[in-house]
């Protein structure tokens, strides 16, 4: 037989009582009863789950950072025996319900992946199709039609409400914006179809169960060059810090022919959780027990009031709180994550507040939770504005917020965990292991990435204000992720609004600030010009201890640069093992950012291009700060941080204006 035809059907709707005809499928049966049962054709993993009634739930609004996938699970044979990829048809029908009163994360997508569902793929914006390591690889082999709904202008979106196709990166080929509104929680249908010989990829969408004639998208990709010979299909779904409850209520698939069209009208219909339910429940019960029992009324009432009214100080949610827009979390949900609060869950501690490691009880997510102490009730209604703002930045190089909780005056932000720690860990001191040039120059870059986001490529220009070593975490694989970006800022907002406090670390601070103590994207240029040097040199900025001229780190590169020996700079530690150009690029990069004049100072932009090697470095770009007239004491405020370094030999600190030590500065 030349042509094998494989036909699928897959109809989750068909438990629904209506129409008992169609329960005759082993598939069915398989969900019935749970899917450890035989006949269970859907491999699920994340947060995904069948109901009871058919509704295939992929993730649930309550859950963020949650990915969830559902795979068919058996292989399809996708290429004929001449190596190449068949036509191939698919339809399903889907509803996507934002959490109320907020915006919806992040999308949902029909994927054709070489495994069944998706191993180590990330929540959020990457729908559970990709993460930030494997992101772009064409050994993925990963073909995934998503339904978008929130724009991460970062892989070039620009709306919250388009399906695009994905080949093996989660930055779209070709995108469409849909004509009607994906998160209404209305049922859509969904076709796509791929013409082999013509290499024509065609998705159209509508709110009925007739195909429509129009196609909304369509792209010219030879997939045989993709896919594999044997390959499964399925759906992903993912929130992230905003979220959406993602279903699938029927889905239709054909090899080399056309899938049939689901009739809407016989869908199983989405159960909603009622309004407020549960609780509300709960509390009626104890009322209708108080009242049944003489005795008991006065202890349960008792209770009841001491209970409510305890809970009510708590977690008590005022008026204004309502329109932030990251999670919120229960605080006791956080109490249990972190185990009460526990020192030995503490992994961090300083101006900012606590750093706590956690485990979120209901998806096994480890999270960081930072307890930040309030002293007015002004200053946490203004700090928990800006997390809102916090809340929305997205970047594979920012540590992602997941949410937020207040309890009384303490605010806690809970953020993605980062199993490696902080940059500083890992250069100053006496480090567990030494990083290698490809870390050192992975992590460079990728802090470029995040500080070029904050800077030029969200909404509005954010200035991190903090930018150094111990902000700097790692994720599990020495990707460098930008930390406590917009805190500086809320610390501010938080003190006595009669004193201006500069906020910054001594070494990283650009000379300005003392002046205008204003701080601009380039005095984040400046303090990431310090980094640069720390990472190459395994030096902080400031080294108390070493002889005068290498007390200041940069002045140290810099002397070393103009006698012709820079390379004498980098962290012996490495013994040798760097790539000289990437380093003298870095050290270039650092002394160019670390000019004192703000003016001259390079853009982010500009910098991310010269670490991409987009951009020649040449010596030119380097004179002004030369002309400077460095080493006679000319255009820098040396005396002042002098005076700094013998009051305060620390570099991770807090200061006022006037050079007063505040206080410590989070280690994490
Ligand atoms: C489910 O899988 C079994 C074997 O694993 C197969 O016999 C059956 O046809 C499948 N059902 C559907 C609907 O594909
Ligand atoms: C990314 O996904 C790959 C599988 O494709 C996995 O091996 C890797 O560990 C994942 N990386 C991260 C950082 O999760
Ligand atoms: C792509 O992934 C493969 C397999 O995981 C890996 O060997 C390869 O180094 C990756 N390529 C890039 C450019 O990251
Ligand atoms: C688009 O598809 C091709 C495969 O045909 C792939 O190589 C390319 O990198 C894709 N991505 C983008 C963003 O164009
Ligand atoms: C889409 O529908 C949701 C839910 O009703 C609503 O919150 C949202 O504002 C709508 N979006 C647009 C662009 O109309
Ligand atoms: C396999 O598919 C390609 C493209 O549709 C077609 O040109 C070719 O004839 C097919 N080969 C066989 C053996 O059917
Ligand atoms: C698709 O790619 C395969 C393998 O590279 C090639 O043999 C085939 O001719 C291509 N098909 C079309 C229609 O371009
Ligand atoms: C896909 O096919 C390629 C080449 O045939 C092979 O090297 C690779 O291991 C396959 N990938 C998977 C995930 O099966
Ligand atoms: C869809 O189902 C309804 C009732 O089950 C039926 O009345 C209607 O004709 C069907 N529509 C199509 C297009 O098959």
């Amino acid at each position: 037989m030349a042509e094998k035809v494989f036909s699928l059907w897959v109809f989750l709707l068909l438990l629904h009582p209506v129409k008992p005809a169609d329960v005759a499928t082993p598939l069915l049966d398989g969900f019935s009863s749970g899917f450890s049962a035989a006949g269970n054709n859907l491999t699920l993993d994340g947060v995904a789950a069948v109901e009871s009634n058919g509704v295939l739930q992929l993730t649930n609004y309550d859950t963020t950072m949650a990915p969830g996938h559902a795979f068919y699970s058996n292989p399809i044979q996708f290429k004929n025996s001449s190596g190449e990829v068949m036509s191939f048809s698919t339809s399903f029908a889907f509803a996507i319900i934002p959490q109320p009163g907020k915006q919806g994360g992040d999308g949902l997508a029909f994927a054709i992946s070489p495994a069944k569902g998706i191993p180590g793929a990330n929540a959020g914006s990457y729908i559970a199709l990709f993460n930030s390591s494997n992101d772009g690889n064409s050994s993925n082999r990963i073909l995934a039609v998503e339904f978008d709904t929130y724009m991460n202008a970062e892989y070039g979106e620009t709306d919250n409400n388009h399906v695009a196709v994905d080949i093996n990166s989660i930055k779209s080929n070709k995108s469409a914006q849909v004509p009607f509104n994906l998160t209404s929680g209305q049922v859509i249908q969904a076709w796509i179809n791929y013409n082999s010989p013509t290499n024509q990829l065609d998705v159209r969408v509508a709110m009925d169960s007739a195909k429509p004639s129009s196609i909304l998208l369509s792209d010219k990709v030879n997939l045989s060059e993709i896919l594999n010979e044997s390959m499964y299909i399925g759906f992903s779904a993912a929130t992230g810090l905003f979220t959406s409850s993602h279903y699938i209520l029927g889905w239709s698939f054909n090899m080399n022919g056309e899938a049939k069209s689901l009739n809407l009208s016989q869908l199983p219909k989405i159960q909603l959780p009622s309004a407020t339910g549960t609780k509300k429940n709960r509390k009626g019960l104890i009322v209708g027990v108080s009242v049944s029992c003489a005795l008991a009324v006065i202890l349960l009432s008792a209770l009841t009031f001491y209970i409510v009214r305890r809970k009510k100080m708590a977690d008590a949610v005022e008026d204004w709180e309502h329109n932030i827009g990251p999670h919120r979390f229960p605080y006791e949900e956080l109490k249990k994550a972190t185990r009460g609060f526990k020192e030995k869950e503490l992994i961090g501690s300083g101006g900012f507040g606590r750093v706590y490691k956690g485990i979120l009880p209901n998806s096994d997510t480890q999270v960081a939770v930072k307890r930040i102490p309030q002293d007015s009730k002004r200053g946490l209604q203004a700090f928990i504005s800006e997390v809102a703002t916090i809340g929305r930045l997205r970047h594979r190089n920012l540590v992602q917020l997941l949410g937020w909780c207040r309890r009384e005056a303490d605010l806690l932000l809970v953020y993605e965990f980062m199993p490696n720690g902080s940059l500083d860990n890992h250069l100053f001191d006496e480090p567990k292991s030494i990083l290698s040039w490809e870390q050192r120059f992975k992590i460079i870059k990728g802090v470029a990435s995040g500080l070029l986001y904050l800077h030029e490529e969200w909404e509005k220009t954010v200035v991190h204000r903090d930018i150094k070593a111990a902000n700097v975490l790692l994720d599990s694989e020495f990707n460098a992720r930008l930390s406590d970006f917009g805190l500086a800022k809320l610390y501010e907002h938080g003190s006595n609004p009669s004193t201006t406090r500069v906020v910054g670390t001594l070494g990283y601070m650009a000379p300005e600030l003392t002046r205008t103590s204003k701080p601009t994207t380039s005095s984040d240029v400046y303090a990431f010009g310090a980094l640069l040097l720390e990472v190459v040199c395994g030096r902080r900025p400031i080294n108390p201890t070493a002889s005068s001229e290498e007390l200041m780190l940069v002045d140290w590169v810099w002397e070393k640069w103009a006698v012709g020996a820079v390379l004498d700079v980098v962290d012996a530690r490495m013994e040798g093992k760097f790539d000289e150009a990437e380093a003298v690029l870095v050290l270039k990069l650092g002394l160019i950012c670390s000019n004192d004049d703000a003016d001259v100072r390079p853009s982010m932009r500009m910098v991310v291009r010269y670490l991409e090697g987009e951009l020649e470095l040449r010596e030119e770009v380097a004179m002004p700060y030369k002309k400077k007239g460095r080493g006679d004491g000319g255009g820098r405020s040396t005396v002042e941080f002098e005076d700094y370094t013998q009051s305060f030999p620390t570099t991770s600190s807090v200061y006022d204006v006037g050079g007063r030590h505040i206080e410590e500065s989070p280690l994490w």
